[in-house]
């Protein structure tokens, strides 16, 4: 694996290989990297958690960590990401870690640049990472992912962690489904009531809602999003025996998700940023591994 840009490029293996990793490290094995590798974390777009997650595993794996300012950076100068990068690479950079805006702007970075590239999050495209640390977190819970119900609930079109998580689970044979206001399902065939998958579900996976990268802001109220399609008191009681519920945060409390749910029995949404240390050290090793 030379970078990690989308789910769709990882084979079944690649994928299984790096929760085995992420395993590992959880127990307490060292990364198995024979020299100290240079990174540098280039977050275009805000981050609290996938930015220092993968700095603490770096770190964790033996990297030296270059520090990156995208807000300070050439870029708002008008450089391109391509020269950005092939800077970075020419100081000694081994591998880029760069969350961004655009969607697909790895493409660019394709051909001539030689330092391997992490995807931590294009637009409303891809989060490989995030992806990675969800599977390793439904993995602990159940060891297999064939036939779960999983149902991804919100912003379905917007959101770059529903769609790396319905591309990898439905390959790892898991039945997955949406839950969202029609016009948030895009290509994806979705039901719009709770009704239909509350009570079969495996894990309950929920998602912000991406104003951000809305053209036209949604009519919905705070209330009302949260009466039709947030995981309230009243349904977490519902749901299945040993079901879970994930969220990649940042949380909206009292919007996806009541307050109170938010650190009950069922949710995992802490443990899935602990575990996203180990997922990130594993893809960092899996991809250092490979360069001399
Ligand atoms: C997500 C992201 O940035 O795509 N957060 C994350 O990385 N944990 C989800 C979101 O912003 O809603």
């Amino acid at each position: 694996m030379k970078n990690l840009l989308s789910m769709e490029h990882l084979t079944k293996e690649e994928i299984l290989h790096i929760i085995a990793r992420a395993a590992a490290f959880e127990k307490g094995e060292a990364a198995q990297l024979n020299r100290t590798y240079n990174v540098a974390n280039l977050f275009f777009e805000p981050s609290t958690r996938t930015k220092t997650s993968f700095e603490m595993a770096e770190r964790r794996v033996g990297c030296e960590v270059i520090p990156f300012d995208a807000g300070f950076s050439s870029a708002l100068k008008g450089e391109t990401m391509y020269d950005t990068v092939k800077t970075l690479e020419m100081i000694g950079i081994d591998a880029v870690i760069i969350r961004a805006k655009e969607d697909e702007y790895y493409n660019e970075l394709l051909e001539g640049i030689e330092c391997a590239v992490i995807n931590a999050g294009d637009g409303a495209g891809q989060h490989p990472s995030q992806c990675l640390l969800d599977l390793y977190t439904i993995y602990k819970e159940f060891g297999h992912f064939e036939g779960l119900n999983i149902t991804i609930v919100g912003d379905i079109t917007h959101s770059r962690v529903a769609k790396s998580n319905a591309n990898a689970l439905t390959r790892l044979g898991a039945n997955v489904r949406f839950l969202c206001p029609a016009e948030w399902a895009g290509d994806f065939e979705a039901a719009h009531s709770w009704e239909d998958v509350l009570e079969d579900s495996d894990v309950i996976m929920l998602l912000r809602i991406q104003h951000e990268r809305h053209a036209v802001s949604k009519n919905f109220s705070k209330d009302g999003y949260h009466e039709e399609f947030g995981l309230t008191a009243a349904r977490e009681k519902r749901m299945k025996q040993g079901a879970i519920i994930m969220h990649p945060a940042p949380i909206n409390r009292d919007v996806e998700i009541a307050d109170e749910l938010v650190e009950c029995e069922r949710s995992r949404i802490f443990s899935q940023v602990r575990n996203g240390v180990f997922a990130r050290m594993a893809i960092l090793e899996t991809i250092l591994k490979e360069r001399a």
